[in-house]
């Protein structure tokens, strides 16, 4: 089943949501200008972009504040690719964060100089694949495929919102080389949360003291962040979100794929992605069965 082009637009090869942007706007980015100081936060949507958002956010503003305490998260730390026209991105407090679905080949140009920060966040493709799932029937920027069958043939097409997974993340682990980049998984997060912000700290070269982690972590655990309506946008507005149907947070687990998949969908989805997995430049600390 091919995708609506009512919701989504392909440019260079790629799946952008029609409601958020522009293939004029997404061309243009490969000329946006970076300053040395910025950090990019790239995922494949369900990755843990929202969470990884709200630690970078904790770490760079929230213990320097700058007034940026009732900023929403999503202007503290825009979305590359959606449209903005009425947003000064100059003007942003640095450094700035930005976050992107975007695969490697369509970043700013200037990144692949190793130019600013890059992170990038990755999961096991059936705990994304899940999430997306109910994720498609909360937000209305996403056709909704009702049937978890449907989703899941469209998924392993690549027939969604950000295109291929594995293409996604086997473009940026291919070509980590080029680029300033530290990579994390979801399940990385879950098992010792502290470990990886310290990790993203080191990283952006930022030393916190003992309190300020403990109070990283703490925040950035999933209950409180569900607590927080700005963590959790919930002030995202009415067109743009479904809330009876859903949240942001939803379970914030790792495996929770068996409970939805069957064994003949999980044998189906491995027969799909693993010969190509094992092609990969890393090993995942996953295991895809
Ligand atoms: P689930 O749908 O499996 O619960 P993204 O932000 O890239 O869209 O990813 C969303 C997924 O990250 C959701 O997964 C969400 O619950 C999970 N998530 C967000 N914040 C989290 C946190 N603090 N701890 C664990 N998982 C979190």
């Amino acid at each position: 089943m091919e995708p609506s082009k009512e919701y989504l637009f392909k440019y260079k090869g790629f799946y952008f949501a029609v409601k958020n942007t522009s293939l004029e706007y997404v061309a243009s980015l490969e000329d946006f200008e970076i300053k040395d100081s910025d950090i990019f936060l790239a995922t494949y949507p369900k990755s843990g972009t929202v969470w990884t958002q709200n630690i970078l956010s904790l770490i760079i503003h929230e213990g320097h504040r700058n007034g940026t305490e009732n900023v929403s998260t999503m202007d503290r730390i825009p979305w590359l690719e959606y449209k903005s026209e009425n947003k000064d991105y100059a003007a942003l407090p640095l450094p700035r964060i930005f976050a992107t679905h975007l695969p490697y080949y369509l970043v700013p140009r200037d990144l692949r100089n190793k130019r600013a920060c890059i992170i990038y966040v990755t999961r096991n493709p059936k705990d994304v694949m899940v999430s997306y799932y109910h994720f498609s029937k909360y937000i209305s920027t996403l056709e909704e495929v009702p049937d978890f069958n449907d989703f899941m043939e469209r998924f392993l097409a690549g027939k969604v919102l950000a295109s291929s997974w594995l293409d996604h993340v086997e473009g940026w682990y291919s070509h980590a080389e080029d680029f300033n980049i530290l990579f994390l998984t979801y399940e990385e997060m879950k098992k010792d949360l502290r470990s990886a912000v310290l990790k993203i700290c080191n990283f952006l070269g930022r030393k916190l003291s003992e309190e300020e982690l403990d109070s990283v972590v703490r925040q950035a655990a999933f209950e409180n962040m569900r607590k927080d309506p700005r963590a959790n946008y919930e002030n995202l507005p009415d067109d743009i979100v479904e809330k009876d149907k859903g949240s942001f947070l939803r379970k914030g687990t790792v495996g929770d794929w068996k409970n939805i998949m069957t064994v003949a969908q999980s044998e189906r989805f491995d027969k799909v992605l693993k010969e190509r997995m094992k092609t990969l430049p890393i090993k995942f600390i996953w295991d895809i069965n």
